[in-house]
């Protein structure tokens, strides 16, 4: 079994090659460099060349702030890039596995998203999410669509790694209590990516759109409590500067769903991937980043 990963200096690209490494699953990742998404016949020619049994798509332009600025680009990675991967995977007769978002939702239900669910995004981000989708859909058959909750890890950008970024945390003292969602790891996703890999390739393929996230939701303050109160192992920490404070006086330019959980039956009852607790692997990723 050989998979190809775009986008694979991301985060959950990094953790799929990693965990296809660990695993001793043969697997090409190409970073942005060598394979731009955009480029419609860079992506067949590279695609048709590389022979994998599996794509998976990682790139992303996953800047929410940044894309109510930069929305020509956002769209154009998000929207345009995945159609020429699905065009291109439909061509080769090639199963794909995209990576969504619960920001497809408006966060107005009160209870945790399942699939069918209607879309309404409420930022650029999450439309051209959306509108990737469609455009997957509208080309390919053989899909997964993945739609996870915000992602955190060792590699890349991201919050986590944001709040270990100071010798002595105490820059950032405001965090969202009101948005509800389960912090989940690019290695738990990776996990999941590759256990429902191993059953497409047992010839089960129920193709469609799953959710998976972190069982245990909570909040941007929640996250960040668990967060510095681990990485108080390791470094000088002053707690006393958390504050919980409303989404609308964050300061935000893209509004965020209150609720982006997501329920996760479907995955498990189809694939029987079950949730894993977010906590965890909070433990080993500020262990890692602390100890570097
Ligand atoms: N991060 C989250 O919290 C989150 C939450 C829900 C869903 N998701 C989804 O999960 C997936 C993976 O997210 P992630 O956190 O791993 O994102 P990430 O860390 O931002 O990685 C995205 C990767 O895509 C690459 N990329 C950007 N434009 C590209 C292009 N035109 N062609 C090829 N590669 C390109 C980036 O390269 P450069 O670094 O060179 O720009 C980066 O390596 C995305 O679909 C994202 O929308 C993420």
């Amino acid at each position: 079994m050989k998979l190809l990963v775009t986008g694979c200096e991301g985060q959950v690209g990094e953790a799929v090659c990693s965990l296809a490494a660990t695993e001793g699953i043969e697997c090409k990742g190409l970073p942005q460099k060598k394979l731009d998404v955009t480029r419609a016949s860079k992506v067949h020619n590279v695609l048709r060349r590389a022979k994998p049994d599996y794509v998976i798509n990682a790139a992303a332009f996953s800047d929410i702030e940044a894309a109510e600025s930069e929305t020509a680009q956002c769209y154009t990675v998000n929207r345009e890039g995945v159609f020429y991967l699905a065009k291109s995977c439909s061509r080769l007769g090639l199963p794909l596995i995209h990576l969504s978002s619960s920001y497809v939702f408006d966060g107005a239900k009160a209870a945790p998203y399942v699939e069918d669910d209607a879309c309404n995004p409420l930022n650029i981000y999450g439309r051209s999410k959306v509108q990737g989708e469609h455009a997957l859909k509208s080309v390919h058959d053989k899909y997964i669509i993945l739609r996870v909750n915000p992602v955190f890890s060792e590699w890349g950008d991201n919050f986590l790694k944001d709040l270990l970024a100071d010798s002595v945390i105490k820059r950032k003292e405001k965090f969202p209590e009101d948005q509800l969602f389960a912090p989940t790891s690019a290695s738990d996703i990776a996990r999941v990516i590759i256990a429902v890999i191993r059953q497409l390739d047992c010839d089960i393929q129920p193709w469609g759109t799953y959710h998976y996230s972190s069982s245990t939701p909570t909040s941007w303050y929640g996250f960040a409590q668990s967060i510095i109160e681990e990485a108080g192992h390791y470094k000088p920490v002053t707690l006393s500067e958390l504050t919980p404070v409303e989404s609308e006086n964050y300061g935000y330019s893209a509004s965020r769903p209150l609720n982006a959980v997501l329920n996760c039956t479907r995955i498990l009852e189809t694939f029987g991937i079950r949730q894993r607790d977010w906590l965890p692997e909070v433990k080993r990723v500020v262990r890692l980043c602390c100890q570097d």
